[in-house]
């Protein structure tokens, strides 16, 4: 009998060793080295015979690659088609990240029941009826979508033979197992294994895969880094599960572009795509409130415009209170400073909460004008005058810089009714004769005496 053959595995990151250690060299994470069985064996295949007809490819010219026109998969979800370059690619693994709870079971599964050609979508999570309850919530009927409760990827792919599904949902990867491995559901080998046997189906039956993956505490995809390296796309679904919006992401992609991003909103009855965030994400009050901006920001390759709340009180305490959500509260620390030094903001002396509504999370540096004038407005209790907007990059000296892709935010802006866009003076616009007012600033000074002067 051959030798059970192990291998330590750290089970943070997936680094390899030969013995086992108390800290990961390549992690530095302590107690994370687990030994895991990696027995070899070399019948394995998703389908015994697949293997042998199998042929060894051949280098070819550049030239000489026939490439007909890309066959796509359409999801009939609009932002899962953009998200992924226009949709599944046949024989593709897909892996989509996110935290529990946050709705990848639900979009998948919409997904599976809206297609009109069979899909089976397997789960190694909830029963047969807990799926079926969802699915009623979802869409009551679909003739097309199969429901699988199993985790060992031998059934899997015996059920596969017999149901010859178009789309594989696998709910999750965490936890399959294959009989060909030993250690345990959700080991790094398991997973290694699992996702390897998956990828050797998708690519030998032409049919699109699509993996949840698990994500831990520090919001990565559990298990090895290398199963990111495996699959072809990686997506991640986000948001504050307080709020209902939910924004998809790509990390990769090798059939499109990352810059791309899909906006949901969690309903009672699954997820509604939101073709049209901005009106969604900006709050419809008739008065006029003090402490609101609203940016011009681009999330991804998609101008979006974003509502940010300032609220500036007198300290109760000896240290002021800073709270940022949603936005970077380093930053903001950065901002106050700057307008101590250029507004007179008596930074010691108030307490500042900023808030981006609708609970997403903003990164682009263009939103920083949109912050300091919500505070400012807050500030003074002077509301901004309606229509409004913002997109400019503040520096450490109080200049306004310019931003990337400022024409996508003007326009942006103009769609939706804005009459009015604060850009930096040094930032170059292509655009010309546009329906709104572009208000070019270069100093912090120059926004305060226009807007509360
Ligand atoms: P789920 O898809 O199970 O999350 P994940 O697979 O990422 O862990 O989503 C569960 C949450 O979504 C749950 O808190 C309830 C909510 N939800 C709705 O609000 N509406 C719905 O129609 C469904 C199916 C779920
Ligand atoms: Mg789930």
């Amino acid at each position: 009998m051959a030798k059970t053959k192990t291998a330590f595995f750290c089970q943070n990151c997936g680094t390899q060793y030969a013995k086992w250690v108390g800290q990961c060299s390549s992690c530095k994470e302590w107690n994370t080295i687990v030994e895991e069985v990696v027995q070899k064996e070399d019948k394995r295949s998703w389908k015994t015979d697949a293997s042998a007809a199998k042929q060894a490819s051949k280098p070819l010219r550049v030239s000489e690659i026939t490439q007909e026109k890309e066959l796509r998969l359409d999801t009939l979800d609009q932002e899962f088609n953009r998200v992924l370059g226009g949709g599944l690619v046949p024989g593709s693994l897909t892996l989509l990240g996110g935290e529990p709870g946050i709705g990848k079971s639900t979009l998948l599964l919409q997904i599976a029941l809206k297609l009109p050609y069979r899909t089976l979508y397997v789960s190694g999570e909830e029963s047969q009826r807990q799926i079926k309850m969802r699915a009623d919530r979802i869409q009551p009927n679909s003739e097309t979508c199969y429901i699988l409760t199993e985790t060992k990827t031998q059934n899997i792919f015996q059920q596969i033979a017999s149901v010859e599904p178009d789309l594989v949902v696998i709910d999750s990867i965490q936890t399959l197992h294959s009989d060909y491995i030993e250690s345990a559901a959700g080991s790094i080998s398991q997973i290694r294994e699992c996702t390897a046997e998956l990828i050797k189906f998708a690519k030998e039956s032409h049919t699109p895969v699509i993996l949840v993956g698990h994500i831990t505490k520090d919001g990565t995809i559990a298990g090895p880094k290398i199963l990111e390296h495996m699959v072809d796309t990686v997506l991640q679904f986000e948001g504050d599960r307080n709020y209902v919006y939910r924004i998809l992401r790509s990390l990769k992609n090798r059939f499109g572009s990352t810059a791309e991003l899909g906006i949901y909103e969690m309903q009672g009855s699954g997820l509604r795509e939101v073709n049209n965030p901005s009106e969604v994400l900006i709050s419809k009050n008739e008065e006029d409130l003090s402490g609101t901006a609203i940016a011009a920001t681009v999330e991804g390759m998609r101008p979006l415009l974003i509502e940010i709340q300032a609220l500036v009180s007198t300290a109760v305490y000896g240290t002021p209170q800073r709270s940022a959500t949603g936005f970077n509260a380093k930053r903001l620390n950065m901002l106050l400073a700057v307008l101590e030094k250029r507004a007179g903001f008596k930074l010691a002396a108030k307490d500042v909460f900023l808030n981006i509504t609708g609970g997403i999370t903003v990164d682009d540096p263009a939103i920083d004008l949109a912050v300091v004038a919500a505070i400012l407005s807050s500030n003074a209790d002077i509301p901004i005058e309606k229509g409004v907007c913002f997109a400019a990059e503040v520096g450490l000296a109080g200049e306004i810089r310019p931003v990337q892709r400022v024409d996508q935010r003007i326009l942006e802006a103009e769609k939706l009714g804005f009459t009015t866009i604060f850009v930096s003076k040094s930032n170059k616009i292509g655009l010309k004769n546009t329906g709104i007012q572009v208000q070019k600033v270069s100093k912090i000074e120059d926004v305060v005496s226009q807007l509360f002067g």
